[in-house]
């Protein structure tokens, strides 16, 4: 697979040596999992900081710098930071794990995610990547290049029947009572939901036509866990907008929260937004 040169920069090659790097960082911390975590402290995006956040976080910074590059760090955990010369040249927006509660649990199911993009703006991701990292599973994507699954091109499902389908669902907040009345009919009409827990990898398995839909209506998720998984699966033929099946129009922010429907293709989509419409 080829990633465009950013400025000479070969993304494909940087992101994949975070992945290593992060890999590295976090294997201490499962030796402690027995052991309570300790918070950290609030994180930007509003959870609580655990050591393996940090480690990983770390690890994606390091190999950034180590690479001289000038960039804005938008993180989950360390939020906003200008890094080097010319910081406005690049965003790198990062969760450094998503899955936190899964990963601590000892539940085999977490990711890293790291979006490029020339400006704060979902619109403006250009190169990402989300690693299952227990799996050692690496999705990327490069804007009008595709998606690929440990470098092999992927593309989404054609399933177009609920009945068929496999549909993620996020229902994890302490405000189910409105978010359930959104998913109803949607839950009534479809025969299998799912939730793993890391949004990020979950929209990855739509697009590697692992499952055909990911709905998350809670207002909740916010742009980091995401941004990297929504380019991967539009290069995958996939598509993603918001419960009014229009654009997804925001910011690169780690307090920014969203709410999306991502589809394998248009007949499911249109099936999953009809039974969700507000
Ligand atoms: C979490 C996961 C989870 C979702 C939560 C997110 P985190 O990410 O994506 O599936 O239900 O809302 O916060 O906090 O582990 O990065
Ligand atoms: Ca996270």
């Amino acid at each position: 697979m080829d990633l465009p040169m950013n400025n000479q920069i070969d993304w494909q090659e940087i992101l994949h040596e975070c992945k290593s790097n992060i890999q590295t960082a976090i294997k201490p911390c499962f030796k402690t999992l027995k052991e309570s975590q300790s918070n950290l402290g609030m994180g930007a995006g509003g959870d609580q900081m655990k050591p393996v956040d940090l480690a990983a976080e770390t690890a994606i910074v390091e190999t950034l710098k180590e690479q001289d590059l000038s960039f804005t760090l938008i993180s989950e955990e360390s939020g906003i930071k200008m890094i080097g010369d010319q910081p406005k040249e690049c965003y790198v927006t990062v969760d450094p794990i998503d899955g936190t509660t899964n990963l601590v649990h000892g539940l085999p199911f977490y990711a890293s995610s790291i979006a490029v993009s020339g400006k704060p703006e979902l619109a403006y991701v250009f190169a990402g990547m989300v690693v299952d990292l227990p799996h050692n599973v690496e999705y990327t994507a490069c804007k009008g290049i595709g998606a690929f699954r440990n470098g092999e091109k992927i593309h989404t499902s054609e399933i177009g029947s609920l009945d068929d389908a496999v549909v993620g669902l996020d229902m994890n907040t302490y405000r189910a009572k409105a978010a359930i009345s959104k998913v109803t009919s949607l839950i009534l009409n479809t025969k299998h939901i799912r939730h793993f827990g890391a949004n990020a990898l979950e929209v990855c398995y739509v697009a590697d036509g692992l499952t055909d839909a990911f709905v998350d209506l809670r207002g909740k998720i916010r742009t980091t866990d995401v941004a990297a998984a929504f380019l991967i699966l539009k290069e995958a033929g996939g598509i993603v907008s918001n419960p009014n099946d229009e654009q997804l129009n925001v910011k690169l922010d780690p307090a920014q929260k969203l709410s999306f429907i991502a589809s394998a293709n248009l007949q499911i989509h249109k099936k999953t937004v009809s039974l969700v419409m507000p």
